[in-house]
């Protein structure tokens, strides 16, 4: 088996990228290098035990940014193509050989992946309520109108609203009548709603937090909005900020916990955030994803309740019962309701009535609460063995972020984070740096302070997997 680059390409590496037909298309020579290089190794180009050059080396091969081949590098280790060892570079990894006769099986394609995930994004999919669920669903179906099974009211079905309206009042302090209460599929679908109910009312411009997902960056992008970034520091979103940026219609926030910093907004920057928007008739954006996960202070109330005419509230089911069901809702300002019923047009206006009505059963019977405050206790648990954990095992990384929701931040000394990620996939599990996360700011008045650092969704495994996935991190780590 070869065992270095140039053997296995047949070449010296100067040549490379001509003999291995690594064409760097698509949107970006990081992406397109990656997306080059996993190809190779598919589809056997590369085998396993193949040496990579430095990428220092290749990155002067192909006449681009070191950086460009280390990131490409770094995320094809954490997805298992390739493994890096200190001494021995990175090689392609022994497991992703491709099989050269028989299609790859669903087995096959099992092994490829790394043993345990920590990636943000998802909780406890093993925690779903299966037999409330079916319960709340049966009850459901049994007392639904037959109308429930035609097609229906673009807002949702007013029996899940009315009971979202309370418990979001309840629980959430956010206020709301039914009639301001939009059901969505989840927070990304209602973000596209309101992008573009603001695009076609004019707006140039949304900010955003200078760390949170590229995904929904892309979402407001899509829709035409520019998207200048507002700093983050250890008190949430830096609100001051706003008023260095032109044109701006509305600011995307995560007031409760930050993502996936993990801070809440200061209560001087939420009331500064209300002041923008009346100041300037601007919009504020709240993004309330993990607001029933807290652990050790009081919960923080959304800023919706501040002023319910200036803020777009949106809430899903995606953290506290499964991404899988697709459900989410708005609570808006009354004058944009139509705009967003407008903005749904006929193709996608409404979410399944039968999944409405069972949610709607499922709060109003207090299943919601109780499974919400199980899973809590759940999270807890692990969150406090994290913490345990990385005290006794790698007590020179700080954890923060961890007051609420369902991932911490662990701060690494600087310089480090892409070989932690590196290495813990060497250990078989799957996790992301902050960087990930941080956004350009080209067109913020101040830039995001960079500290290395893992996020770690301590809510993703299922129990069974939790003390592997955690003793993988440890052993990553020290
Ligand atoms: C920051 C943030 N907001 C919202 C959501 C929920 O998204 P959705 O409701 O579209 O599943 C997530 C899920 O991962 C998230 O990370």
């Amino acid at each position: 088996m070869p065992d270095s680059w140039a053997n296995s390409a047949g070449a010296q590496p100067s040549t490379l990228g001509t003999d291995l037909h690594l064409e760097l298309t698509g949107s970006g020579l990081r992406a397109g290098l990656t997306d080059a290089l996993r190809e190779a190794v598919r589809t056997g180009r590369l085998v396993a035990g193949t040496r990579l050059p430095s990428s220092r080396s290749l990155a002067a091969d192909l006449g681009i940014a070191r950086n460009t081949v280390a990131d490409a590098y770094a995320e094809l280790v954490a997805e298992g193509w390739l493994t890096a060892q200190q001494g021995s570079g990175t090689q392609v990894a022994r497991r992703a050989e491709p099989r050269r006769v028989a299609p790859i099986t669903q087995s096959r394609l099992a092994q490829l992946r790394p043993t345990y995930s920590l990636l943000p994004g998802s909780p406890d999919l093993a925690g779903f309520p299966r037999k409330q669920w079916l319960a709340a669903a049966r009850r459901a179906v049994t007392a639904a109108p037959d109308d429930a099974f035609g097609y229906g009211d673009a807002r949702g079905r007013e029996e899940l609203r009315t009971v979202l309206a309370d418990y979001l009042a309840r629980v959430r302090g956010v206020y709301a009548t039914s009639a301001q209460i939009v059901i969505c599929s989840g927070f990304h679908h209602g973000l596209m709603l309101i992008a573009h109910a603001l695009r076609a009312q004019g707006a140039r411009a949304v900010a955003i937090e200078s760390y949170g997902l590229d995904l929904y960056r892309d979402v407001l992008t899509s829709a035409g909005l520019r998207t200048p970034t507002i700093a983050v520091d250890e008190r949430g979103a830096r609100i001051d900020d706003l008023a260095r940026l032109r044109g701006v219609s509305a600011v995307l926030l995560t007031p409760a916990h930050q993502y996936p910093t993990g801070v809440a907004l200061h209560p001087d920057r939420r009331a500064a955030a209300v002041d923008w928007a009346r100041a300037t008739g601007g919009l504020l954006l709240e993004d309330d994803y993990d607001g029933e996960f807290r652990y050790d202070r009081q919960p923080v109330g959304a800023v919706q309740g501040l002023d319910p005419e200036r803020v777009v509230y949106f809430g899903s089911v995606s953290k506290s019962l499964a991404p899988g069901l697709r459900l989410g809702w708005m609570v808006l300002p009354e004058e944009q309701v139509p705009q967003i019923v407008a903005a749904k047009g006929h193709g996608d206006y409404m979410s399944s009535a039968v999944e409405q009505l069972t949610l709607a059963q499922f709060i109003a019977s207090g299943a919601y609460e109780g499974h919400v405050r199980a899973m809590r206790l759940r999270y807890r648990r692990r969150r406090d063995q994290l913490v345990t954990a990385m005290a006794q095992r790698a007590p020179y990384i700080r954890v923060v972020g961890l007051a609420a929701g369902l991932q911490a931040v662990l701060e690494l000394p600087r310089g480090t984070e892409r070989a932690a990620v590196q290495a813990a996939a060497a250990h078989g599990l799957a996790v992301s740096g902050m960087a990930k996360f941080r956004y350009g700011v080209a067109d913020s008045g101040s830039p995001a302070p960079e500290q290395d650092a893992l996020v770690v969704n301590y809510a993703a495994p299922s129990d069974s997997a939790w003390a592997g996935a955690l003793d993988a991190l440890c052993r990553a780590l020290t």
